[in-house]
């Protein structure tokens, strides 16, 4: 099973994925890192790991549809299965969403639909609940919208701050990403790479 990892930051969550890859928690390959800001750390996290990279400057493109074409090209090449957003801090557009519809996952820090976009976990802690989480979804047009396919809560303790309960959220999203990987790999991909409902 061959992955796309799309990232545009730190990168801990594509960490988390290609750590399980190598130790075999994760029965796939990272095919191709897709990074829209060359400068990224987590592209020195995918050349320390040997994994390829394709990174662009959006801005060097007329538009979302020549990026994004390019992306499913490359994408194409590498015969990608499934298209893992970890902090691909854009709304992905038709060109790809026709091209891997169904086959695109995210994971976003809060418990959706709560807390949806930007600063998900700063949004909890403003609200001042008391369960907070992270959700790993399909993707579609909207902004962290698509079908919800796993959950973990995470309690706000009294004495969390901001910080220490963005550390709880990402311990458990570097948890659960590989894990829900791994089971949509064994519950939704049978023969010819399909993913099925
Ligand atoms: C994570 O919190 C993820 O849920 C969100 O963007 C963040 C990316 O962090 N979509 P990192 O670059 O993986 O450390």
């Amino acid at each position: 099973m061959k992955l796309a990892v799309f990232a545009s930051g730190s990168g801990s969550n594509f960490q988390a994925v290609a750590d399980a890859a190598s130790e075999n928690r994760l029965e796939a390959d990272i095919a191709l890192l897709v990074c829209d800001k060359p400068d990224a750390h987590v592209v020195q996290r995918a050349e320390a790991m040997d994994i390829p990279v394709f990174s662009f400057r959006p801005k060097q493109y007329e538009n979302k549809a020549a990026f994004e074409q390019e992306i499913v090209e490359q994408l194409q090449k590498k015969e990608v299965d499934l298209i893992v957003l970890a902090g691909y801090m854009r709304l992905v557009g038709d060109t790809l969403l026709t091209a891997f519809r169904e086959r695109m996952i995210n994971i976003h820090p809060s418990l959706l639909p709560a807390f949806p976009g930007l600063n998900a976990v700063e949004q909890a802690w403003e609200a001042g609940v008391k369960v907070t989480g992270v959700t790993v979804h399909e993707v579609d047009e909207g902004m962290d919208t698509g079908t919800i396919l796993a959950q973990e809560a995470v309690a706000v303790k009294p004495t969390d701050s901001p910080a220490s309960l963005s550390k709880a959220v990402q311990a458990v999203e570097h948890r659960l990403y590989p894990d829900t990987i791994q089971f949509l790999l064994k519950e939704r991909f049978t023969q010819g790479g399909a993913m099925h409902k």
